[in-house]
This record gives C-alpha cells, structure tokens and sequence, in this order.
C-alpha cells in the first residue's frame, strides 16, 4: 500500500513519538510535515516529551490525512487543517478536520495515535498509558451508575479501558471532555456476540447515541480505542504505508 492507494473503510495506526521522529528522519523530520503554526505551536510544551508528543500526534495527523486523500507525504505539511469548538463556535479549537476525510489524533506519554474514515463518517481516537494510580474521583467522572457497579475494585486497566472508550466516543461525535464521561452509557452492541463492539447513549447528549467503540491494539502499557458512526472495515496501518522507503544503507 502507498500514498496514492489508501485503504477503504476506516484506518488507524499508533506509533511510538520517538519511533515517528527517527522515521522522518530522511525527509527533514517531523517539522517537515507540519505547518510553521503547528512548529510554533509546540514551542509551548516546557518538557520536551511532550512537545515531542505534539509534534509526533500532528505530524502523524497530516501524513495520514495525506494518504487518505491520496496525496504523497511531501503534501502533509500543506494540507489546510481547520478546527470547530462544538461548545463555544470557535476555530481555534477544537476538533480538527482536513475537507475530503474524517480524521481524529490523541497522545499519550511518549505514543501517539490518528485514526481516518470516510468524510461524513465521524471518527474519534483515543490513546492513554495505564497510570499507577487514579484519582478518588476517576470512577464518579468516569463510569454511568451501571458501569459502576461492573468495575471491579483496584482494576485500573478495566478503568482506563472505559476512559478511552468513552474519550473516543467523545472526540467522534465533537464534543470531547466538555461532557463528563459518565454522562454517556457503554454497552455491548447486541449484533455482537463477544462484546467487541460498545455502543454508546446518553440521554442528555443525543449527538453521542449510536456511536461504535472498539479497543485497538496498543504498545504495552498502554490502551486504545477508536469510535465511529458507521460499520465500515477497520485496517491497521504502519509507518511504511505513509512514508517513502528508506535508501538502501
Ligand atoms: C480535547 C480533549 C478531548 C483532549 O483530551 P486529551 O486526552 O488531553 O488529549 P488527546 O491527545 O487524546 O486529544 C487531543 C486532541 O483532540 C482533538 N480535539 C480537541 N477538541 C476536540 C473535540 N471537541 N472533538 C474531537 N477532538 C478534539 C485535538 O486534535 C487535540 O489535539 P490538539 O489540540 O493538539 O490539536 C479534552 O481536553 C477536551 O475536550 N478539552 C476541551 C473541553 C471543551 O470543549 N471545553 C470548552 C471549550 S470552549
């Protein structure tokens, strides 16, 4: 697969930021592929881990967004990416969008993740390392009533498991953190035998009834899920469908 065949359906990748940076290595690094807002931008991250998870999650952004729209990866840094705030109406945040695909980025200490789908059809991705600990308050923010009462004591995993599906879910239908969590309700998708598949609603939120989430494969350490509107095939991506090969050493 290369640039100018990218894939049906919905596609995804999660990469280590510092596996990203050394793959761009050859082609001028990760500021290559991004805007000169975008470099600005992550001049205000003070730990540079972070900044380089900025980086990595927008340069990732635009390589993708780039093979969706066919286009070769030396087009990623002049795609024109805007953004909308569903809360406040503002275009200076919010949920990006790149006009002839649906497109969602999250990072995560050190992994970033992106995810596309067909314009029209809304994505959300979410990427989170497992923490040691949670704040008391995780499961109240978190869980609806019921989901509450699932979660098994001291299960962090199964925790954070929730929070990305529901970050997902969230960030697909353009809303993000500005509903709590536990105002949207996870249950298994009754088409599906083995619960793969999570369909979120909530009263409150109508824009979020419906929605899918699956679970992702993820580095160790680390949990992932996607969410979109439509049933369309998901495929895994890697570096090498985005990126030129590297020269022969
Ligand atoms: C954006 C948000 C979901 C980030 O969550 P996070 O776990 O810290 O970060 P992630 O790395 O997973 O995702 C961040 C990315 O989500 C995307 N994003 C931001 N707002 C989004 C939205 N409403 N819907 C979908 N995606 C959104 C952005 O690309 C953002 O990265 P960027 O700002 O560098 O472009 C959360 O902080 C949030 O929703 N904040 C805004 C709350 C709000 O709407 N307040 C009202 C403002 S008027």
């Amino acid at each position: 697969m290369n640039g100018r065949n990218p894939a049906a359906g919905t596609v995804f990748l999660t990469v280590f930021s510092a596996d990203l940076e050394a793959a761009c290595g050859p082609i001028g690094g990760l500021t290559a592929c991004l805007s000169p807002a975008e470099a600005q931008s992550a001049r205000r991250f003070a730990r540079p881990g972070d900044r380089l998870d900025y980086l990595a999650s927008h340069a990732l952004f635009r390589l993708l967004a780039a093979h969706r729209l066919g286009r070769g990866f030396a087009e990623a840094r002049q795609l024109e990416v805007t953004r909308w705030c569903s809360g406040c109406g503002s275009t200076g945040h919010g949920k990006p969008a790149v006009a002839g695909a649906s497109l969602s980025l999250s990072r995560s200490k050190g992994a970033v993740m992106v995810a596309a789908g067909p314009e029209g059809t809304p994505v959300g991705a979410d990427i989170e390392r497992i923490p040691d600990t949670l704040h008391s308050g995780f499961d109240q923010y978190v869980a609806s009533a019921a989901e509450r009462i699932a979660l098994a004591p001291g299960d962090i995993p199964a925790r954070l498991r929730l929070w990305v599906a529901k970050e997902a879910v969230l960030k697909a239908a353009g809303l993000g953190l500005s509903v709590p969590p536990a105002e949207v309700h996870l249950a298994c998708d009754s088409a599906n035998d083995d619960c793969s598949t999570l369909r979120a609603d909530s009263p409150a939120h109508p824009q979020v009834n419906g929605l899918g989430a699956v679970f992702l494969p993820a580095p160790p350490g680390y949990v992932a899920a996607l969410s979109s509107a439509g049933p369309t095939p998901l495929t895994r991506l890697s570096l090498t469908d985005l990126l030129p090969p590297r020269p022969a050493a």
